[in-house]
């Protein structure tokens, strides 16, 4: 096959919500030519949102509830941003959406530092050593000194920084950008802190151009910055960033246009090419090879509650896909023909005739594709990576009629397929338990289960602060359940799983048990 994966960047951008990546994301498909105006992303969400009644919450909080892609061109390169939820109730939907990237944005608020958020985000970035690139935004702002923040990322992240571009000035004094490597001043038509409107090529610090338009105390703060930076600050280096050790800073306004291309640019440059995905086995799927493997990270219910229609997400690891194509549903064990793959673009969504690896295409199906699910042209092997985190809130489930138990139980098994929340049946006949990351999730499946379901349910308060998987032989899970039969439970896949009132008795049962292991994730194959 031809090397055209290597042109692909597939992307997430990591926040805390309200740093600017709703912002950033629009700047950087208005650069790429996918949108025309400022304004569409926030206004297509509302488009959206008008258009579906499970997303009302969304629209009456004011939150992205929802990940989705944004495929666009620029320069020859093909960029996929994948987009995630910022609120951190979410924030498992952005786990796995994580694991289909090959890089990331990190967005940090020039006045506000690593926020719990951002670091959250990173801590599963490093965990699959995605390459990290830091875009301090807001300078434009009141913000910190730039060393400053240089110095907390590094310190908070323990990861080395490489200044890539410096602020000249912040709020009132906001001047511009200047990249000391490529001696370029990026700056507004000229007046002080409008819009970026140009660049200009510098000789260096002590150049006319920056000399004579920036205040002298800037200058020298700016002079300053760049001497002790290079002294102090690690030299971008490709292999480490690469390897998820360094990252690279970029300052800028979101706002204000500062900052965008030099991110693209670096992005076509440095950010990785689609990497190998590790499958069981011990086998690494390669870009290269021939045949097409896929696997679903997310899933998203039709926008239209009527149509019980679901997108499957695909992010592409190897081989060349051809619309038509018949492809085994691994887990399953069937073949399904994508007849319909979808290509998404900021404003509009295409049939996709062809797919190469980094490409994320949407697969419309009836509800038989579901997070973790691998693709393949025959070969029987999962992809492996994509965790189910152990709950943090957990509560059982209370039915308004209970004439709708068939209803509500189709309904949790679906949006548990989804991704939205995870069911837990107990032992014993009781209700279900579900589980989630955040309180939000809860308010999201009540809403859900009334408009697609037509289902009214509600939540109780159970003894339980978390769950944690199984792992053992089957006498010893025999005894377990003997023990504890009122706190084993069932997940969907019907893996058993340890409900536990506190810590003190998560520790009490591990000695009891010394050899079984309760585990705080699982795979979802
Ligand atoms: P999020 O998706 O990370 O939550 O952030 P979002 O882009 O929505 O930005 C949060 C707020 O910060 C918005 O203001 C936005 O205009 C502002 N903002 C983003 N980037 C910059 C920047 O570079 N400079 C400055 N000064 N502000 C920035 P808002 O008042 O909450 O919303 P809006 O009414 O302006 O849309």
């Amino acid at each position: 096959m031809t090397a055209t994966y290597k042109n692909r960047r597939t992307f997430a951008i990591i926040s805390h919500p309200d740093a600017g990546k709703t912002t950033l994301t629009e700047k950087l498909l208005l650069s790429g030519g996918a949108i025309r105006a400022a304004g569409q992303v926030r206004a297509r969400g509302e488009r959206r949102r008008a258009r579906s009644d499970w997303m009302k919450i969304e629209q009456e909080r004011g939150i992205s509830v929802s990940s989705s892609v944004m495929t666009f061109e620029r320069g020859g390169i093909i960029y996929n941003l994948l987009d995630t939820p910022g609120h951190e109730d979410f924030s498992e939907d952005t786990y796995r959406t994580l694991t289909a990237v090959d890089a990331a944005i990190m967005v940090i608020d020039a006045a506000k530092g690593i926020e719990t958020q951002t670091r959250k985000l990173f801590e599963v970035c490093r965990l699959r050593d995605i390459p990290i690139i830091t875009f301090v935004n807001k300078i434009d702002r009141e913000g910190r000194d730039a060393l400053e923040i240089l110095d907390e990322v590094q310190e908070a992240l323990a990861l080395d920084v490489a200044p890539m571009t410096w602020p000249v000035g912040m709020g009132s004094d906001f001047f511009g950008v200047y990249d000391w490597q490529k001696q370029k001043f990026h700056t507004s038509s000229g007046d002080r802190g409008g819009a970026y409107a140009r660049t200009l090529e510098v000789s260096g610090l002590e150049d006319e151009v920056l000399t004579g338009f920036v205040f002298d105390r800037i200058m020298d703060q700016l002079t300053e910055n760049v001497e002790l930076g290079e002294g102090g600050y690690a030299a971008f280096d490709k292999e480490s960033f690469l390897e998820g050790h360094l990252t690279p800073v970029f300052f800028g306004s979101a706002l204000r246009d500062y900052g965008i291309d030099d991110l693209l640019d670096f992005i076509a440059e440095y950010a990785p090419a689609p990497h190998s995905q590790p499958a069981t086995g011990g086998r690494l799927i390669m870009p290269e090879e021939d045949k097409v493997t896929g696997f679903v990270f997310k899933v998203q219910a039709n926008m239209d509650p009527k149509h019980r229609d679901r997108i499957a997400f695909v992010r592409l690891c190897s081989g060349t896909f051809k619309r038509g194509m018949k492809l085994k549903h691994v887990r399953a064990g069937k073949s399904i023909a994508v007849s319909a793959p979808i290509f998404f673009f900021a404003e509009e969504r295409e049939i996709a005739e062809e797919a190469f690896p980094g490409d994320v295409i949407g697969v419309p199906n009836h509800g038989q594709l579901r997070v973790g699910d691998t693709l393949t042209e025959g070969e029987e092997i999962h992809v492996t990576g994509l965790p189910a985190f152990a709950p943090e809130v957990l509560r059982r489930v209370r039915l308004g009629d209970t004439m709708k138990v068939k209803q509500m139980r189709q309904g949790l098994q679906d949006l548990a397929e989804e991704g939205l929340v995870q069911i837990f049946k107990p032992d014993l006949g009781s209700n279900w338990i579900v589980g989630v990351v955040g309180m939000l999730q809860l308010d999201v499946v009540i809403d859900r289960l009334r408009n697609e379901y037509g289902t009214e349910i509600g939540f109780e308060t159970v003894p339980y602060s978390t769950a944690r998987w199984i792992e053992c032989d089957q006498p010893t899970l025999n005894k377990l359940i003997e023990a504890h039969r009122m706190s084993v439970a069932n997940d969907r896949d019907d893996k058993p799983v340890f409900l536990f009132k506190n810590s003190w008795e998560i520790g009490y049962v591990t000695e009891k048990f010394p050899t079984v292991k309760f585990r705080e994730t699982r795979e979802i194959v």
